[in-house]
């Protein structure tokens, strides 16, 4: 028994993740003596230092308060991977191929149209002309087909002037329905389809993919494959911020913009992206006389806000199924009395439940993160909005922004108070699970720094490209896996079965 307690100390690859505490209680009783080894953890001790007879005391009390004490994950994966400069695909790619044929409809995408999953907003780009704006579509087994009208719009960026953007709201459609649809009406017409969610509920099965930060890189290209080809079919992808990283290009060359529409339409038109805003859609660049934030995303990317009385496209909520998902802007202003405050404090009164029993939240800049990349960039908004992320039991906070994997505890840090000094995470069983994935594979590279040691409240960390996949069984269980793209589609890299905060909060197995 002592030697599995001494070789692994929770740092290792696939150790169980309490011994470490044990390790630090046992320690405690010999540290004078091995403090040296204690420090050098990931070295085996008791190769290196054999542990003295009383020691044996001080683990079995070790092990029997490992019993009662409440205890952290504290993993950093060593999980060993090449580390590889992240390469642009040029843009003769075959992801970026322009559709045959005049005027024909590209970079198809859709999102949520409406608060609660009957409406879809269907947007395109038309290259010559305007054309039609008009979306046919019918169900999978009817000959009648109806028609919404959309619009139409265009902008400039510097000396860029982008194409004709058409977005079209289709609403009143039946639930858990496969919908064909066609766009490019009257000139090359170009046919789709999408399912609709299943009607609001509780005990609904529903798989959520999760990709952030992606980019157009080669490594995006094996991310969005893997979610594709994963078993586990996500049926909506909720995108936690950073699309096309045009801006990283020379006058934030907004072409960039459009071969990313067209690298993420082979998902995006046949099921909808959830839209978060991230740091990299805000184009704010007064050297090229472009003073006016979100320029690009607002044009070519639509959010339902309107339908959750959102007053910007930034921030908003919508209901898919089993789960009540808020997205929350990181770059727009969240300080008490600003519209998304009022807004989110008017928003967490509107969650039922019984109704909707996950509570999901998106932001792009992650308020748990042990990376030195964007470290506590998050902050401000944890002190806003951490209290009422708690009280309202929020299920699981996913994020992106730093190129990496992280998952945290239970947690919260809400007790401090200026002079209480009470500024330290602890657990918490009311606290949301805090996700970042910001590993879709831009071409900024891996956030493969790491804050030493890691905090306790980080449970696993690793600096690798992938998506995860959150799959909602019933009101009370959903488990989650994130997957490495080294690995194979199948492949589970960590995992957690979730309980449901509101309807079984009790702790997770598996994060302890
Ligand atoms: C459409 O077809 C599906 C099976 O393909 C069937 O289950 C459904 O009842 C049909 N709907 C209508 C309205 O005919
Ligand atoms: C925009 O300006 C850049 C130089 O700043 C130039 O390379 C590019 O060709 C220009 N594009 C257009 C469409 O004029
Ligand atoms: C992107 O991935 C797809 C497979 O999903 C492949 O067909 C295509 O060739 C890849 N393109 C590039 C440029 O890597
Ligand atoms: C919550 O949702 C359930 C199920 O839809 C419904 O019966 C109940 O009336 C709702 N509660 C409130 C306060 O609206
Ligand atoms: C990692 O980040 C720390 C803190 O920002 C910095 O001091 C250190 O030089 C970085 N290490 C490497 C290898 O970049
Ligand atoms: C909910 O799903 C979990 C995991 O599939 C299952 O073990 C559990 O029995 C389900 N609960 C109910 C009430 O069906
Ligand atoms: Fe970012």
């Amino acid at each position: 028994m002592n030697v599995s307690i001494f070789t692994c100390f929770g740092i290792r690859e696939a150790t169980v993740h309490c011994l470490h505490k044990a390790f630090f209680i046992i320690s405690l009783g010999f540290a004078t003596r091995n403090f040296e080894a204690y420090l050098a953890c990931g070295v085996n001790m008791v190769k290196s230092a054999p542990p003295p007879s009383p020691s044996l005391l001080f683990i079995a009390a070790g092990v029997a308060l490992l019993l009662v004490l409440p205890c952290y994950g504290w993993k950093t994966s060593l999980y060993v991977r090449k580390l590889e400069k992240t390469v642009d695909m040029p843009l003769n790619a075959d992801v970026f191929e322009v559709p045959p044929g005049y005027n024909a409809p590209q970079q198809v995408h859709i999102t949520q149209g409406d608060h609660v999953g009957k409406g879809v907003i269907v947007s395109w780009v038309t290259p010559n002309e305007p054309g039609s704006s008009q979306v046919i579509y019918w169900k999978g087994n009817s000959t009648w087909k109806n028609k919404a009208e959309g619009k139409v719009t265009t902008y400039t960026y510097f000396n860029y002037t982008s194409g004709y953007i058409h977005h079209c709201t289709i609403h009143g459609l039946e639930y858990d329905t496969k919908y064909y649809y066609e766009v490019g009406i009257g000139l090359t017409v170009r046919q789709f389809w999408f399912v609709t969610p299943p009607e609001v509920g509780p005990d609904i099965p529903y798989t959520f993919g999760l990709i952030g930060d992606l980019g157009q890189t080669y490594d995006s290209n094996r991310t969005l494959t893997h979610y594709e080809k994963n078993p586990k079919k996500g049926q909506t992808l909720l995108f936690v911020g950073d699309l096309s990283y045009a801006d990283d290009y020379p006058d934030h060359d907004n072409n960039r913009w459009d071969t990313w529409g067209r690298f993420i339409e082979r998902s995006a038109a046949f099921q909808p992206w959830i839209w978060t805003a991230g740091n990299h859609e805000i184009d704010f660049a007064p050297e090229l006389g472009e003073t006016k934030p979100f320029k690009p995303f607002t044009h070519r990317y639509r959010t339902p806000f309107k339908a959750s009385d959102s007053t910007a496209p930034f921030w908003y909520s919508i209901k898919r199924g089993p789960a009540y998902i808020i997205v929350l802007s990181s770059y727009s202003p969240y300080a008490i009395y600003t519209p998304q405050y009022l807004w989110l404090q008017a928003e967490f009164p509107k969650v039922n439940r019984t109704e909707t029993p996950w509570l999901i939240v998106l932001m792009h800049s992650p308020l748990y993160n042990s990376y030195n990349y964007h470290y506590m960039e998050g902050e401000t908004m944890r002190v806003m909005y951490e209290t009422w992320f708690v009280q309202n039991k929020v299920d699981v906070i996913f994020a992106g922004h730093v190129h990496a994997y992280e998952r945290s505890e239970r947690v919260s840090n809400i007790a401090y108070d200026i002079v209480n000094g009470l500024c330290t995470p602890v657990s918490n069983p009311s606290a949301p699970v805090y996700i970042t994935i910001g590993d879709g594979g831009n071409i900024e590279g891996l956030a493969n720094n790491m804050t030493e040691p890691q905090p306790k409240y980080s449970a696993f960390r690793e600096a690798s490209f992938g998506h995860a996949i959150f799959d909602i069984k019933n009101r009370t269980h959903a488990h989650f896996s994130w997957h490495r793209n080294q690995d194979g589609y199948a492949v589970e890299a960590d995992s957690l079965w979730f309980y449901n905060r509101y309807w079984h909060p009790v702790e997770e197995p598996g994060s302890i």
